[in-house]
């Protein structure tokens, strides 16, 4: 007899929030959960489908913005902007916060997201991913206000990622520990398939982009060669170009995942509110750790929705080693 239990995503919620987080909460995190099932579904046709390809438009930060971007984007702020539930939404894809429109009630908590992660991977069938994080609002009897955003990720209550790989996982955490859910397509449902994930102690991986190598500092190249060379770990090199698709293989694997300062990209692509901050919340619940190079992701406080941040995130040690070796390189 097979006596693996099988738990909904939105049992798990349910079972794992405290009474007082019920409600609300909860049904945000479903709410969630939904548009990730609804995403999957038109990733999963985007062949078949007229969603392939650019949409002709621009994003905030001049990069050319995929249909599946806009569908993504679209979805997540309609499953929410009307349930009472949120106060406002940023998305990567907006150069300014989403507010609740004036005809719904707003709520208490803030959500910030990158609806399509690793866009440039749409057209060639590679993994792509979304990644969410949920703040509470500054003041409850405001609507939305920039402020509310301006939270460094040690304040987020929860984060999460859906990964749109060879099957669909919703990855998430509310400081409960990390729980992976696999998307049943036969009935619909996110199943739980990963509980309480960790880094393994034995890491197997590093990850980064090698075709910026002559930009980076001496520090970063020092820590490349450090990885490169290390006896106890011997680590192999996998890089996707999709963070959420390299930091949960990462996660299984062990390993670290860097987007690290260039010369001309001080702080490098990543954005803070949408990508390294949910992710370093989410790495340090699995007994890893997200860092600048210089100090925790989690403790930097963003004074722009689309501030950008040296990151280097995976198992504690090797993200130890790299702020250690930057120390000493780089001034
Ligand atoms: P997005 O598609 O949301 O703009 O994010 C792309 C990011 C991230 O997913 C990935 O780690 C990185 O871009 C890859 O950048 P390079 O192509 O410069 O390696
Ligand atoms: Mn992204
Ligand atoms: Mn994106």
């Amino acid at each position: 007899m097979i006596n693996n239990k099988i738990v909904t995503i939105e049992r798990h919620i349910l079972d794992s929030q405290p009474d007082s987080a019920r409600g609300d909460f909860t049904n945000l995190l479903y709410d969630i959960a939904l548009s990730a099932k609804i995403i999957a579904v038109k990733t999963n046709r985007a062949g078949l489908t007229d969603v392939l390809g650019r949409a002709g438009s621009s994003n905030i930060q001049g990069e050319q913005q995929q249909k599946l971007d806009v569908y993504a984007d679209d979805v997540i702020f309609r499953m929410n902007d009307h349930t009472g539930r949120l106060c406002a939404m940023a998305s990567e894809e907006h150069e300014h916060f989403l507010e609740i429109p004036e005809q719904f009630q707003k709520g208490s908590y803030v959500l910030v997201f990158d609806p399509l992660d690793g866009s440039s991977n749409i057209d060639v069938n590679v993994s792509i991913g979304t990644i969410f994080g949920i703040y509470r609002t500054v003041d409850y009897q405001k609507r939305g206000r920039l402020e509310d955003f301006m939270q460094p990720g040690h304040k987020l209550l929860a984060a999460g990622y859906v990964l749109y790989g060879s099957s669909t996982m919703l990855v998430y955490t509310t400081g409960q520990g990390v729980h992976g859910f696999t998307l049943d397509l036969e009935i619909g449902e996110f199943l739980l398939s990963h509980e309480n994930m960790r880094f393994p102690e034995t890491p197997q991986y590093y990850s980064t982009n090698h075709a910026y190598f002559d930009r980076w500092s001496k520090g970063t190249k020092e820590y490349v060669r450090w990885l490169q060379n290390n006896e106890r770990f011997q680590l192999s090199e996998r890089y996707i170009g999709s963070l959420v698709a390299d930091f949960h293989r990462n996660l299984l694997r062990g390993g670290v995942f860097m987007y690290p300062s260039e010369r001309n990209r001080p702080n490098g692509k990543l954005r803070l509110l949408y990508e390294a901050a949910p992710l370093s919340y989410i790495a340090e619940q699995a007994g890893g750790y997200g860092s600048t190079g210089k100090g925790s992701i989690l403790d930097v406080t963003p004074d722009d929705l689309h501030q950008r941040v040296p990151t280097y995130i995976g198992n504690r040690a090797l993200v130890s080693k790299a702020e250690e070796l930057l120390a000493r390189h780089d001034q």
